[in-house]
């Protein structure tokens, strides 16, 4: 077993710049805005993996069963060195992947990287038990900013992996960037597998970002746990409501958080102070849902070809395997 290698792309004081910067833009905007990678401190991290468990969201159960049904055509048409996971997260559903492309032969090298410092380093410390043949470089980075610091293959080629629909977290501009900022850090040949949320009936979609238990909203009111702790604000968490809306223009369900009552806020780290009106909504999170043509069809701008297609008998939630052209 070979110790695994933590690369900091994102330092504590780029991090801290960046929350910054986001806070003065999202907090001075009309409506104001929050971005959702802010979400994802430790408890963030461990919230979610609570989500995941929760009857309501079904994303992760139907995506690791569209693992589980396809890992088999995925590793023997990729035969990789190297699977790059973004935004891995605890990395739970990857070894279905890890699994199938161990057991082909080919894979040497496990790249996860996340914002999120806490969650990487306990998935690091599993998978490094779990799978000891492998070399586990982690990198603590922000996938918007830094994949050109993802290392390239060891003479073979790269799986990518972008599961559990947070592509859908990105707005519309922010994706195509995404999209063309990969294919740039990519070989001809090299491979994305794609986990993303279809538009189904909202029903079914809003609960799943509004369970019963509660789980969801103390989720979303992390960020404000996040911005007292590292902005110094006075934010008063539970004076905001958990809102989950499904925005039918857009195709994305959107969460905000809705003030009780008339708050002013201090932000003493950034020189803020910010006002919210009775009832008034800050969104923090978008979760787009695609349709196979558009999401196709964005890929082929941005240089993937040659896609493959799986997806659940009830076409809420779909993988999709594409090569960079
Ligand atoms: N892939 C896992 C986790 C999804 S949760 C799954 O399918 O279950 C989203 C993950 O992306 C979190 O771990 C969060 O920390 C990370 N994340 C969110 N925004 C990010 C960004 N801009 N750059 C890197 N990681 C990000
Ligand atoms: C990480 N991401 C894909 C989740 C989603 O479904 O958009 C984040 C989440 N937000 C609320 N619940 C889960």
């Amino acid at each position: 077993m070979t110790a695994p290698v933590l690369e900091i792309c994102l330092s504590e004081s780029d991090a801290a710049d960046a929350l910054h910067h986001d806070a003065r833009v999202g907090l001075s905007a009309d409506p104001k805005w929050l971005a959702p990678k802010w979400f994802y401190d430790a408890r963030g991290s461990e919230l979610f993996e609570q989500i995941t468990t929760l009857p309501e969201y079904y994303p992760t159960r139907t995506e690791r069963e569209l693992l589980r049904r396809s890992v088999g055509k995925i590793a023997a048409r990729a035969a990789v060195d190297t699977l790059v996971e973004l935004g891995s997260g605890s990395s739970e559903k990857t070894r279905l992947l890890l699994d199938a492309l161990t057991a082909n032969g080919s894979l040497r090298r496990f790249v996860p990287l996340d914002v999120s410092e806490s969650a990487l380093r306990s998935a690091m410390a599993a998978v490094v038990q779990e799978y000891p043949q492998l070399t586990v470089h982690g990198v603590v980075g922000d996938f918007t900013q830094h994949l050109e610091l993802v290392p390239a293959s060891r003479g073979g080629r790269r799986l990518v992996a972008f599961l559990g629909g947070t592509i859908g977290n990105l707005l519309p501009d922010e994706r195509a960037s995404f999209f063309t900022a990969l294919r740039t850090a990519l070989d001809p040949g090299e491979l994305l597998l794609l986990g993303a949320g279809l538009v189904t009936d909202p029903a079914v979609m809003v609960p799943a970002y509004d369970d019963a238990a509660g789980v969801t909203a103390e989720f979303n009111r992390n960020v404000l746990r996040v911005l007292n702790r590292e902005l110094d604000a006075d934010f008063e968490v539970d004076a905001f409501d958990h809102v989950a809306v499904w925005d039918a223009a857009h195709e994305w369900i959107e969460m905000r958080l809705r003030a009780r009552r008339a708050m002013t806020v201090r932000l003493p780290a950034v020189g803020m102070t910010v006002h919210y009106a009775e009832g008034e909504e800050m969104r923090t999170e978008v979760s787009g849902k695609f349709w196979r043509e558009g999401l196709r069809a964005e890929l082929a701008d941005a240089g993937f070809a040659d896609q493959a297609w799986w997806t659940d008998p009830q076409e809420r939630f779909a993988l999709l395997l594409a090569t960079a052209v």
